[in-house]
């Protein structure tokens, strides 16, 4: 007998088959036991009849609870009422394990205890599909870049020093060699990576010791860098886009069913898939002022700015040219206007906020020095980083995607914390 899984029972129709699984639900009547299967791969209804399994298996059958595991035995059979749909007619059950009282039930439980049993949570038909999608997404960026010349070049996870400012740096004392620092991003080790191969980028966890209790904010999230040698400011924007919008399309494509489950509006996913708006960073600032926002020119986007930069429109917006005092020391300065720097933020439609942050990167030796000194940057540290522009300098840009962030916003999830298997945010590492 053919052991398979239950996404593809639809080719064995009419022949008897193996299936390995979990009880997600079971009811039964004198007769009749119904139960809704679950692989893994997919659902079934599975129905046993008494006549068929015999009292003894029956009677058994019927001890399953939810979430034991199973094996059964049965043929699939066009479901009588839902086009497109299978059951299973059961020939044989052998439980496997038989589970204790669920803690999980189809009442309303608070996230507190949802996230307290997130590794029984992540079972329950939402989390399997934004985790389903999260696999797809992953995937779509790695076979973008892929076809666009980008090699894998894994960055290191701890480091000597930082990529994204001190103040949310995790630290631990490393041997005789002083501190050393949870990578918050691969980006500078990226820069020599493109020196050796072209382009390259890393996709891995990064750390963050947010402060912040926001529904947009982990301390420990995956960061997709990719870096670009000879690719200047707006052709980076263009790489940013265009892979943007092939995730879009391959989650749209390939996980219809998931979607549905979440009830996520896939016209508006669709509706994204154009050419993205583009603002400058003084435009925008315009753009909210006469909004009603008292946001001041030369500062940072909070939450609302960036939920009413894109309001009413389904369309991603690049905020670009911002001023160089609130960002990073790397960013190149903007010939065209030395108090800005050629960064750009991708910020998501429908409140999802900043998905990717970007620049193209300060490349001439004395500048970059100069911003660094002005920083207080200990410059021993980073003198590798600084060598990059003494030894072939070239043009480069870069960018890097928050994956939780994508996902939130591909999969319509209020917060983060359910787009990543277990969540670690500033009040939460347990389990
Ligand atoms: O904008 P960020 O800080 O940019 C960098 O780290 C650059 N070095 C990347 C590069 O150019 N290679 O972070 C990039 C993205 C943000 O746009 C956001 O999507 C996500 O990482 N991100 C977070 N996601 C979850 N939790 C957090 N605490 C995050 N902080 C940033
Ligand atoms: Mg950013």
């Amino acid at each position: 007998m053919q052991d398979i899984f239950v996404k593809d029972i639809a080719r064995y129709e009419g022949q008897e088959v193996r299936l390995k699984g979990w009880v997600r639900n079971i009811r039964s009547s004198g007769k009749l036991l119904f139960i809704i299967f679950r692989d893994g791969s997919a659902e079934i209804q599975a129905v046993a009849f008494r006549g068929d399994l015999g009292d003894e298996l029956f009677e058994e059958a019927k001890s399953l609870t939810l979430e034991s595991s199973l094996i059964l035995t049965g043929i699939p059979k066009k479901h009588q009422k839902i086009e497109g749909e299978y059951e299973l007619s059961v020939t044989g059950i052998s439980p496997l394990q038989i589970a204790e009282d669920y803690p999980i039930s189809k009442k309303e439980h608070g996230p507190d205890f949802l996230l307290s049993n997130r590794h029984l949570w992540i079972r329950a038909p939402k989390q399997w599909a934004i985790l389903r999608i999260r696999h797809t997404v992953y995937y779509a960026i790695c076979e973008y870049l892929n076809d666009h010349g980008f090699f894998r070049f894994d960055s290191p996870i701890l480091t000597p020093n930082a990529c994204e400012g001190t103040t949310t740096l995790f630290d631990l004392e490393y041997f005789d060699e002083g501190m050393a620092y949870l990578s918050q991003s691969g980006q500078l080790y990226l820069e020599t990576g493109i020196m050796s191969l072209g382009r390259v980028y890393d996709f891995g966890p990064v750390f963050r010791a947010e402060r912040s209790k926001t529904r947009k904010h982990l301390t420990e999230f995956w960061m997709m860098d990719a870096e670009a040698a000879y690719v200047e400011h707006a052709e980076n924007m263009a790489i940013q886009e265009g892979l943007i919008r092939f995730v879009i399309r391959t989650v749209l494509a390939k996980c219809d069913k998931e979607l549905g489950i979440l009830e996520r509006d896939k016209d508006v996913l669709r509706a994204a898939d154009v050419p993205f708006k583009r603002m400058t960073h003084y435009e925008a600032i315009e753009y909210l002022r006469e909004r009603g926002s008292e946001i001041e020119h030369g500062s940072d986007l909070g939450a609302a700015d960036e939920v009413l930069l894109t309001e009413g429109s389904p369309v991603p917006v690049f905020i670009e040219k911002w001023p160089k005092d609130i960002k990073a020391f790397y960013m190149k300065r903007d010939p065209e206007d030395d108090n800005l720097v050629l960064g750009d933020d991708l910020i998501a439609p429908e409140g999802f906020g900043e998905i990717i942050g970007g620049s193209q990167r300060e490349d001439d030796y004395e500048t970059l020095l100069g911003r660094m000194k002005a920083e207080k940057m200990d410059l021993e540290a980073y003198q590798w980083f600084l060598d990059l522009r003494k030894y072939g300098s070239v043009p480069h840009s870069g960018f890097g995607i928050g994956l939780e962030r994508l996902i939130t916003w591909m999969t319509g999830t209020h917060h983060i914390r359910e787009t990543i298997p277990f969540p670690r945010m500033i009040y939460r590492i347990y389990p």
